[in-house]
């Protein structure tokens, strides 16, 4: 089975082809990063119109790098959302488009299922596992259970993880996007242990998690320290954010993998997942978590921890070999939880929900 993924719905265009053999034939991301850097984020309206201009060129591109022509696909899989509705739109419509022209069945993707996904391509996990999803718009563990089965055990009460790593990096004043220029930062700090943050929830009952606190604190030594801060304050600042971080989500993930373990005593890996699993501190904080648990870990490749089309096409893969697909009339959804069934949280509205991944 030869699938071609499509991903828009954030600042990444991304197309790709991948096989049921979990081989990735193509995987072509176009970042947008220098249209919304001036902006310091991601300006939807920027967003889409870049979607629209490029789409096409990278689907040419992913299908000619694989080798195959429209005649030698079996479906077309593209993020129906959550997300910018703009992108998301322009990513469904060209889907849609060539499924029709082609006579080829379409599968609307929930990006989120995307990534939680990804560790069945890459290391070809099986069913249960505990995952942490991790991203710009996300804070989530949940209890993969199977191809459209996630029970959430925890999520944010008020910032995305990698929305807390953006803040802090405009905070420092590091630039846009923040994850990977805060990891940056805290590679270079030559005093990581100067700066003591606040751990938020760290030992409170439950898994959810709460980063509001930690980027507030982050600002107050800013404003202590007075501007302009020196290299060497952002960088150690950078570290205490970042170990904190970790240390955060290694807490959450210890009770997450309690109570997974009461319902699953077979046991399961724990999986990280989302842009914020490209981080080599908090992936060997997991690391270590997992191995003092007994528990395999696994942690996709960096490339397809941030956004991508090769885990859309697997996720159509998956849901298509179970005799899933999607109607054209399809609509593109902005918020699409992933367990619809898990109450809404007590904080911020939306978040959690859904709104971004
Ligand atoms: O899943 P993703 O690519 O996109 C969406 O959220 O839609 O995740 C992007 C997020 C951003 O907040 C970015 O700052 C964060 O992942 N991120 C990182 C790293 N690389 C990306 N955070 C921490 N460390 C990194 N190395
Ligand atoms: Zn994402």
């Amino acid at each position: 089975m030869i699938v071609l993924g499509i991903e828009t719905s954030c600042d990444e265009t991304a197309a790709a082809i991948v096989t049921d053999a979990r081989e990735i034939r193509a995987d072509v991301v176009l970042s947008q990063l220098d249209d919304h850097t001036p902006y310091g984020g991601v300006v939807p309206e920027i967003a889409a119109r870049a979607h629209l201009q490029h789409l096409d060129g990278l689907i040419r591109r992913a299908m000619a790098e694989a080798g195959v022509g429209f005649g030698d696909l079996d479906a077309v899989a593209a993020t129906g959302g959550p997300g910018l509705i703009g992108g998301v739109i322009v990513g469904v419509m060209t889907a849609k488009a060539i499924a029709a022209a082609r006579g080829l069945p379409f599968v609307a993707v929930n990006h989120l299922e995307g990534h939680a996904l990804t560790a069945r391509l890459t290391d070809d996990v099986a069913f249960p596992y505990l995952l942490l999803l991790v991203s710009g718009g996300h804070c989530q563990l949940l209890a993969v259970e199977g191809v459209g089965r996630y029970r959430r055990l925890g999520t944010t009460i008020d910032d995305a993880v990698g929305e807390a790593f953006d803040k802090t990096a405009k905070l420092l004043g590091l630039g846009y996007p923040g994850g990977p220029l805060v990891e940056k930062a805290a590679a270079r700090a030559t005093d990581p242990g100067r700066f003591a943050l606040p751990r938020p929830m760290l030992g409170r009952p439950g898994c959810d998690f709460s980063f509001s606190g930690l980027k507030t604190a982050v600002r107050r030594h800013v404003e202590e320290l007075g501007a302009p801060l020196s290299a060497a304050d952002r960088d150690d600042l950078a570290a205490a954010f970042q170990a904190t971080v970790a240390e955060v989500l290694a807490d959450r993930c210890a009770r997450a993998i309690r109570r997974f373990k009461e319902d699953h005593p077979q046991g399961g890996a724990l999986v990280v997942a989302g842009g914020v699993a490209a981080n080599t501190a908090i992936r060997s904080r997991l690391a270590t978590l997992a191995a003092a648990e007994r528990m395999p870990f696994v942690a996709p490749p960096l490339r397809l921890c941030t956004d991508n089309a090769a885990m859309i096409a697997w996720a159509g893969i998956e849901r298509f070999r179970l005799g899933q697909s999607d109607p054209l009339n399809f609509a593109p959804r902005p918020r699409w939880p992933l367990d619809p069934t898990a109450a809404p949280v007590i904080g911020r509205a939306g978040v959690g929900s859904g709104v971004k991944a």
